[in-house]
């Protein structure tokens, strides 16, 4: 039985693996592998891209899906933890998909569960998936996933989905630029993994600075849910916004990916740019978590 709650538990060969099973769901968006399945999807956070593409990715695989959006309609209201939350809900079905504000509380539920658990966001810390459907995105405006040059612009302290990128384009001779304000750098642990594998970063405060020199501008929106203190946030909160006069000179090949939602980091007149990617890639999420789903239930 496998989980999904780092991207770190995942080889190269499966990432790449899901990335053509995805392929093949794009192609074919309806095959019912999985019917007679019953699949939790537990949103202690909210969601709407992740909790939708997840739950439609069950529906067309023929899977049925039970669960909640908002806990405070649960048990937890009554104090319930999330350890016999977990033990309940894993006796009922066949893969547990859970996001939580907490860092650590997917790993947690996945000690406790005896059925595959899917980390859809914990904190701060990882969104694996969000990161399989970003390589997916890569794969189809780049190509390839080798020697990709990505520059992350925004909230690279807060920012789960950055953190799970980094890792997995490790596997791939990426080059990275981290473009954030002085209080949202990307934390030292990561940099320390990116040393430990020799793989180049460089740091800048200024948007500016690199926007002609990558493959992918990965911008980010500054987290507020996860500031303590609201004054922080007001400080940061629009240290970055991208208008499209601003992509003059961008590489030919750039596309622009955003995890979303976004609140003002990117004006709505880059969206008819050819460089804007992300809605696209939000719907390369269903193909991508169909293929997470099939694999981890064993059937693809
Ligand atoms: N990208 C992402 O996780 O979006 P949601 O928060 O809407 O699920």
């Amino acid at each position: 039985m496998k989980s999904l709650i780092s991207i770190g538990d995942f080889s190269k060969e499966e990432i790449l693996h899901i990335l053509e099973v995805a392929k093949e769901f794009e192609k074919n968006r309806v095959q019912k592998i999985l019917e007679g399945k019953v699949i939790a999807s537990l949103f202690f956070e909210p969601s709407t891209r992740t909790r939708l593409s997840f739950e439609t990715a069950v529906n067309r695989l023929g899977a049925k899906v039970i669960g909640f959006s908002d806990a405070s309609n649960t048990s937890v209201s009554k104090g319930e933890t999330l350890k016999d939350t977990i033990r309940m809900v894993t006796n009922y079905v066949d893969m547990i998909i859970m996001r939580h504000p907490l860092e650590g509380s997917s790993r947690y539920a996945s000690e406790v569960a005896t059925v595959p658990v899917v980390n859809a966001g914990d904190g701060a810390n990882q969104h694996p998936s969000q990161t399989l459907l970003d390589l997916y995105s890569i794969m189809q405006t780049q190509g390839h996933l080798d020697g990709i040059t990505i520059n992350m612009v925004g909230d690279l302290k807060y920012g789960r989905t950055t953190h799970s990128l980094l890792q997995a384009m490790s596997h791939f001779n990426a080059k990275f630029i981290f473009t954030a304000p002085e209080e949202l750098r990307m934390p030292q642990e990561y940099k320390d993994f990116l040393d430990s594998k020799g793989i180049e970063y460089i740091e800048t405060t200024s948007l500016d600075d690199h926007l002609r020199d990558c493959d992918i501008l990965y911008m980010t929106r500054v987290q507020q849910e996860r500031f303590t203190d609201p004054m922080e946030y007001e400080k940061v909160k629009d240290c970055y916004r991208l208008e499209a006069s601003m992509l003059d000179g961008v590489r030919d090949n750039m596309k622009i990916l955003h995890p979303l939602p976004r609140v003002n980091e990117i004006d709505q007149d880059v969206d008819d740019t050819k460089y804007a990617y992300y809605f696209k890639q939000a719907e390369n999420g269903l193909y991508v978590r169909m293929a997470i789903i099939s694999y981890l239930l064993g059937y693809r």
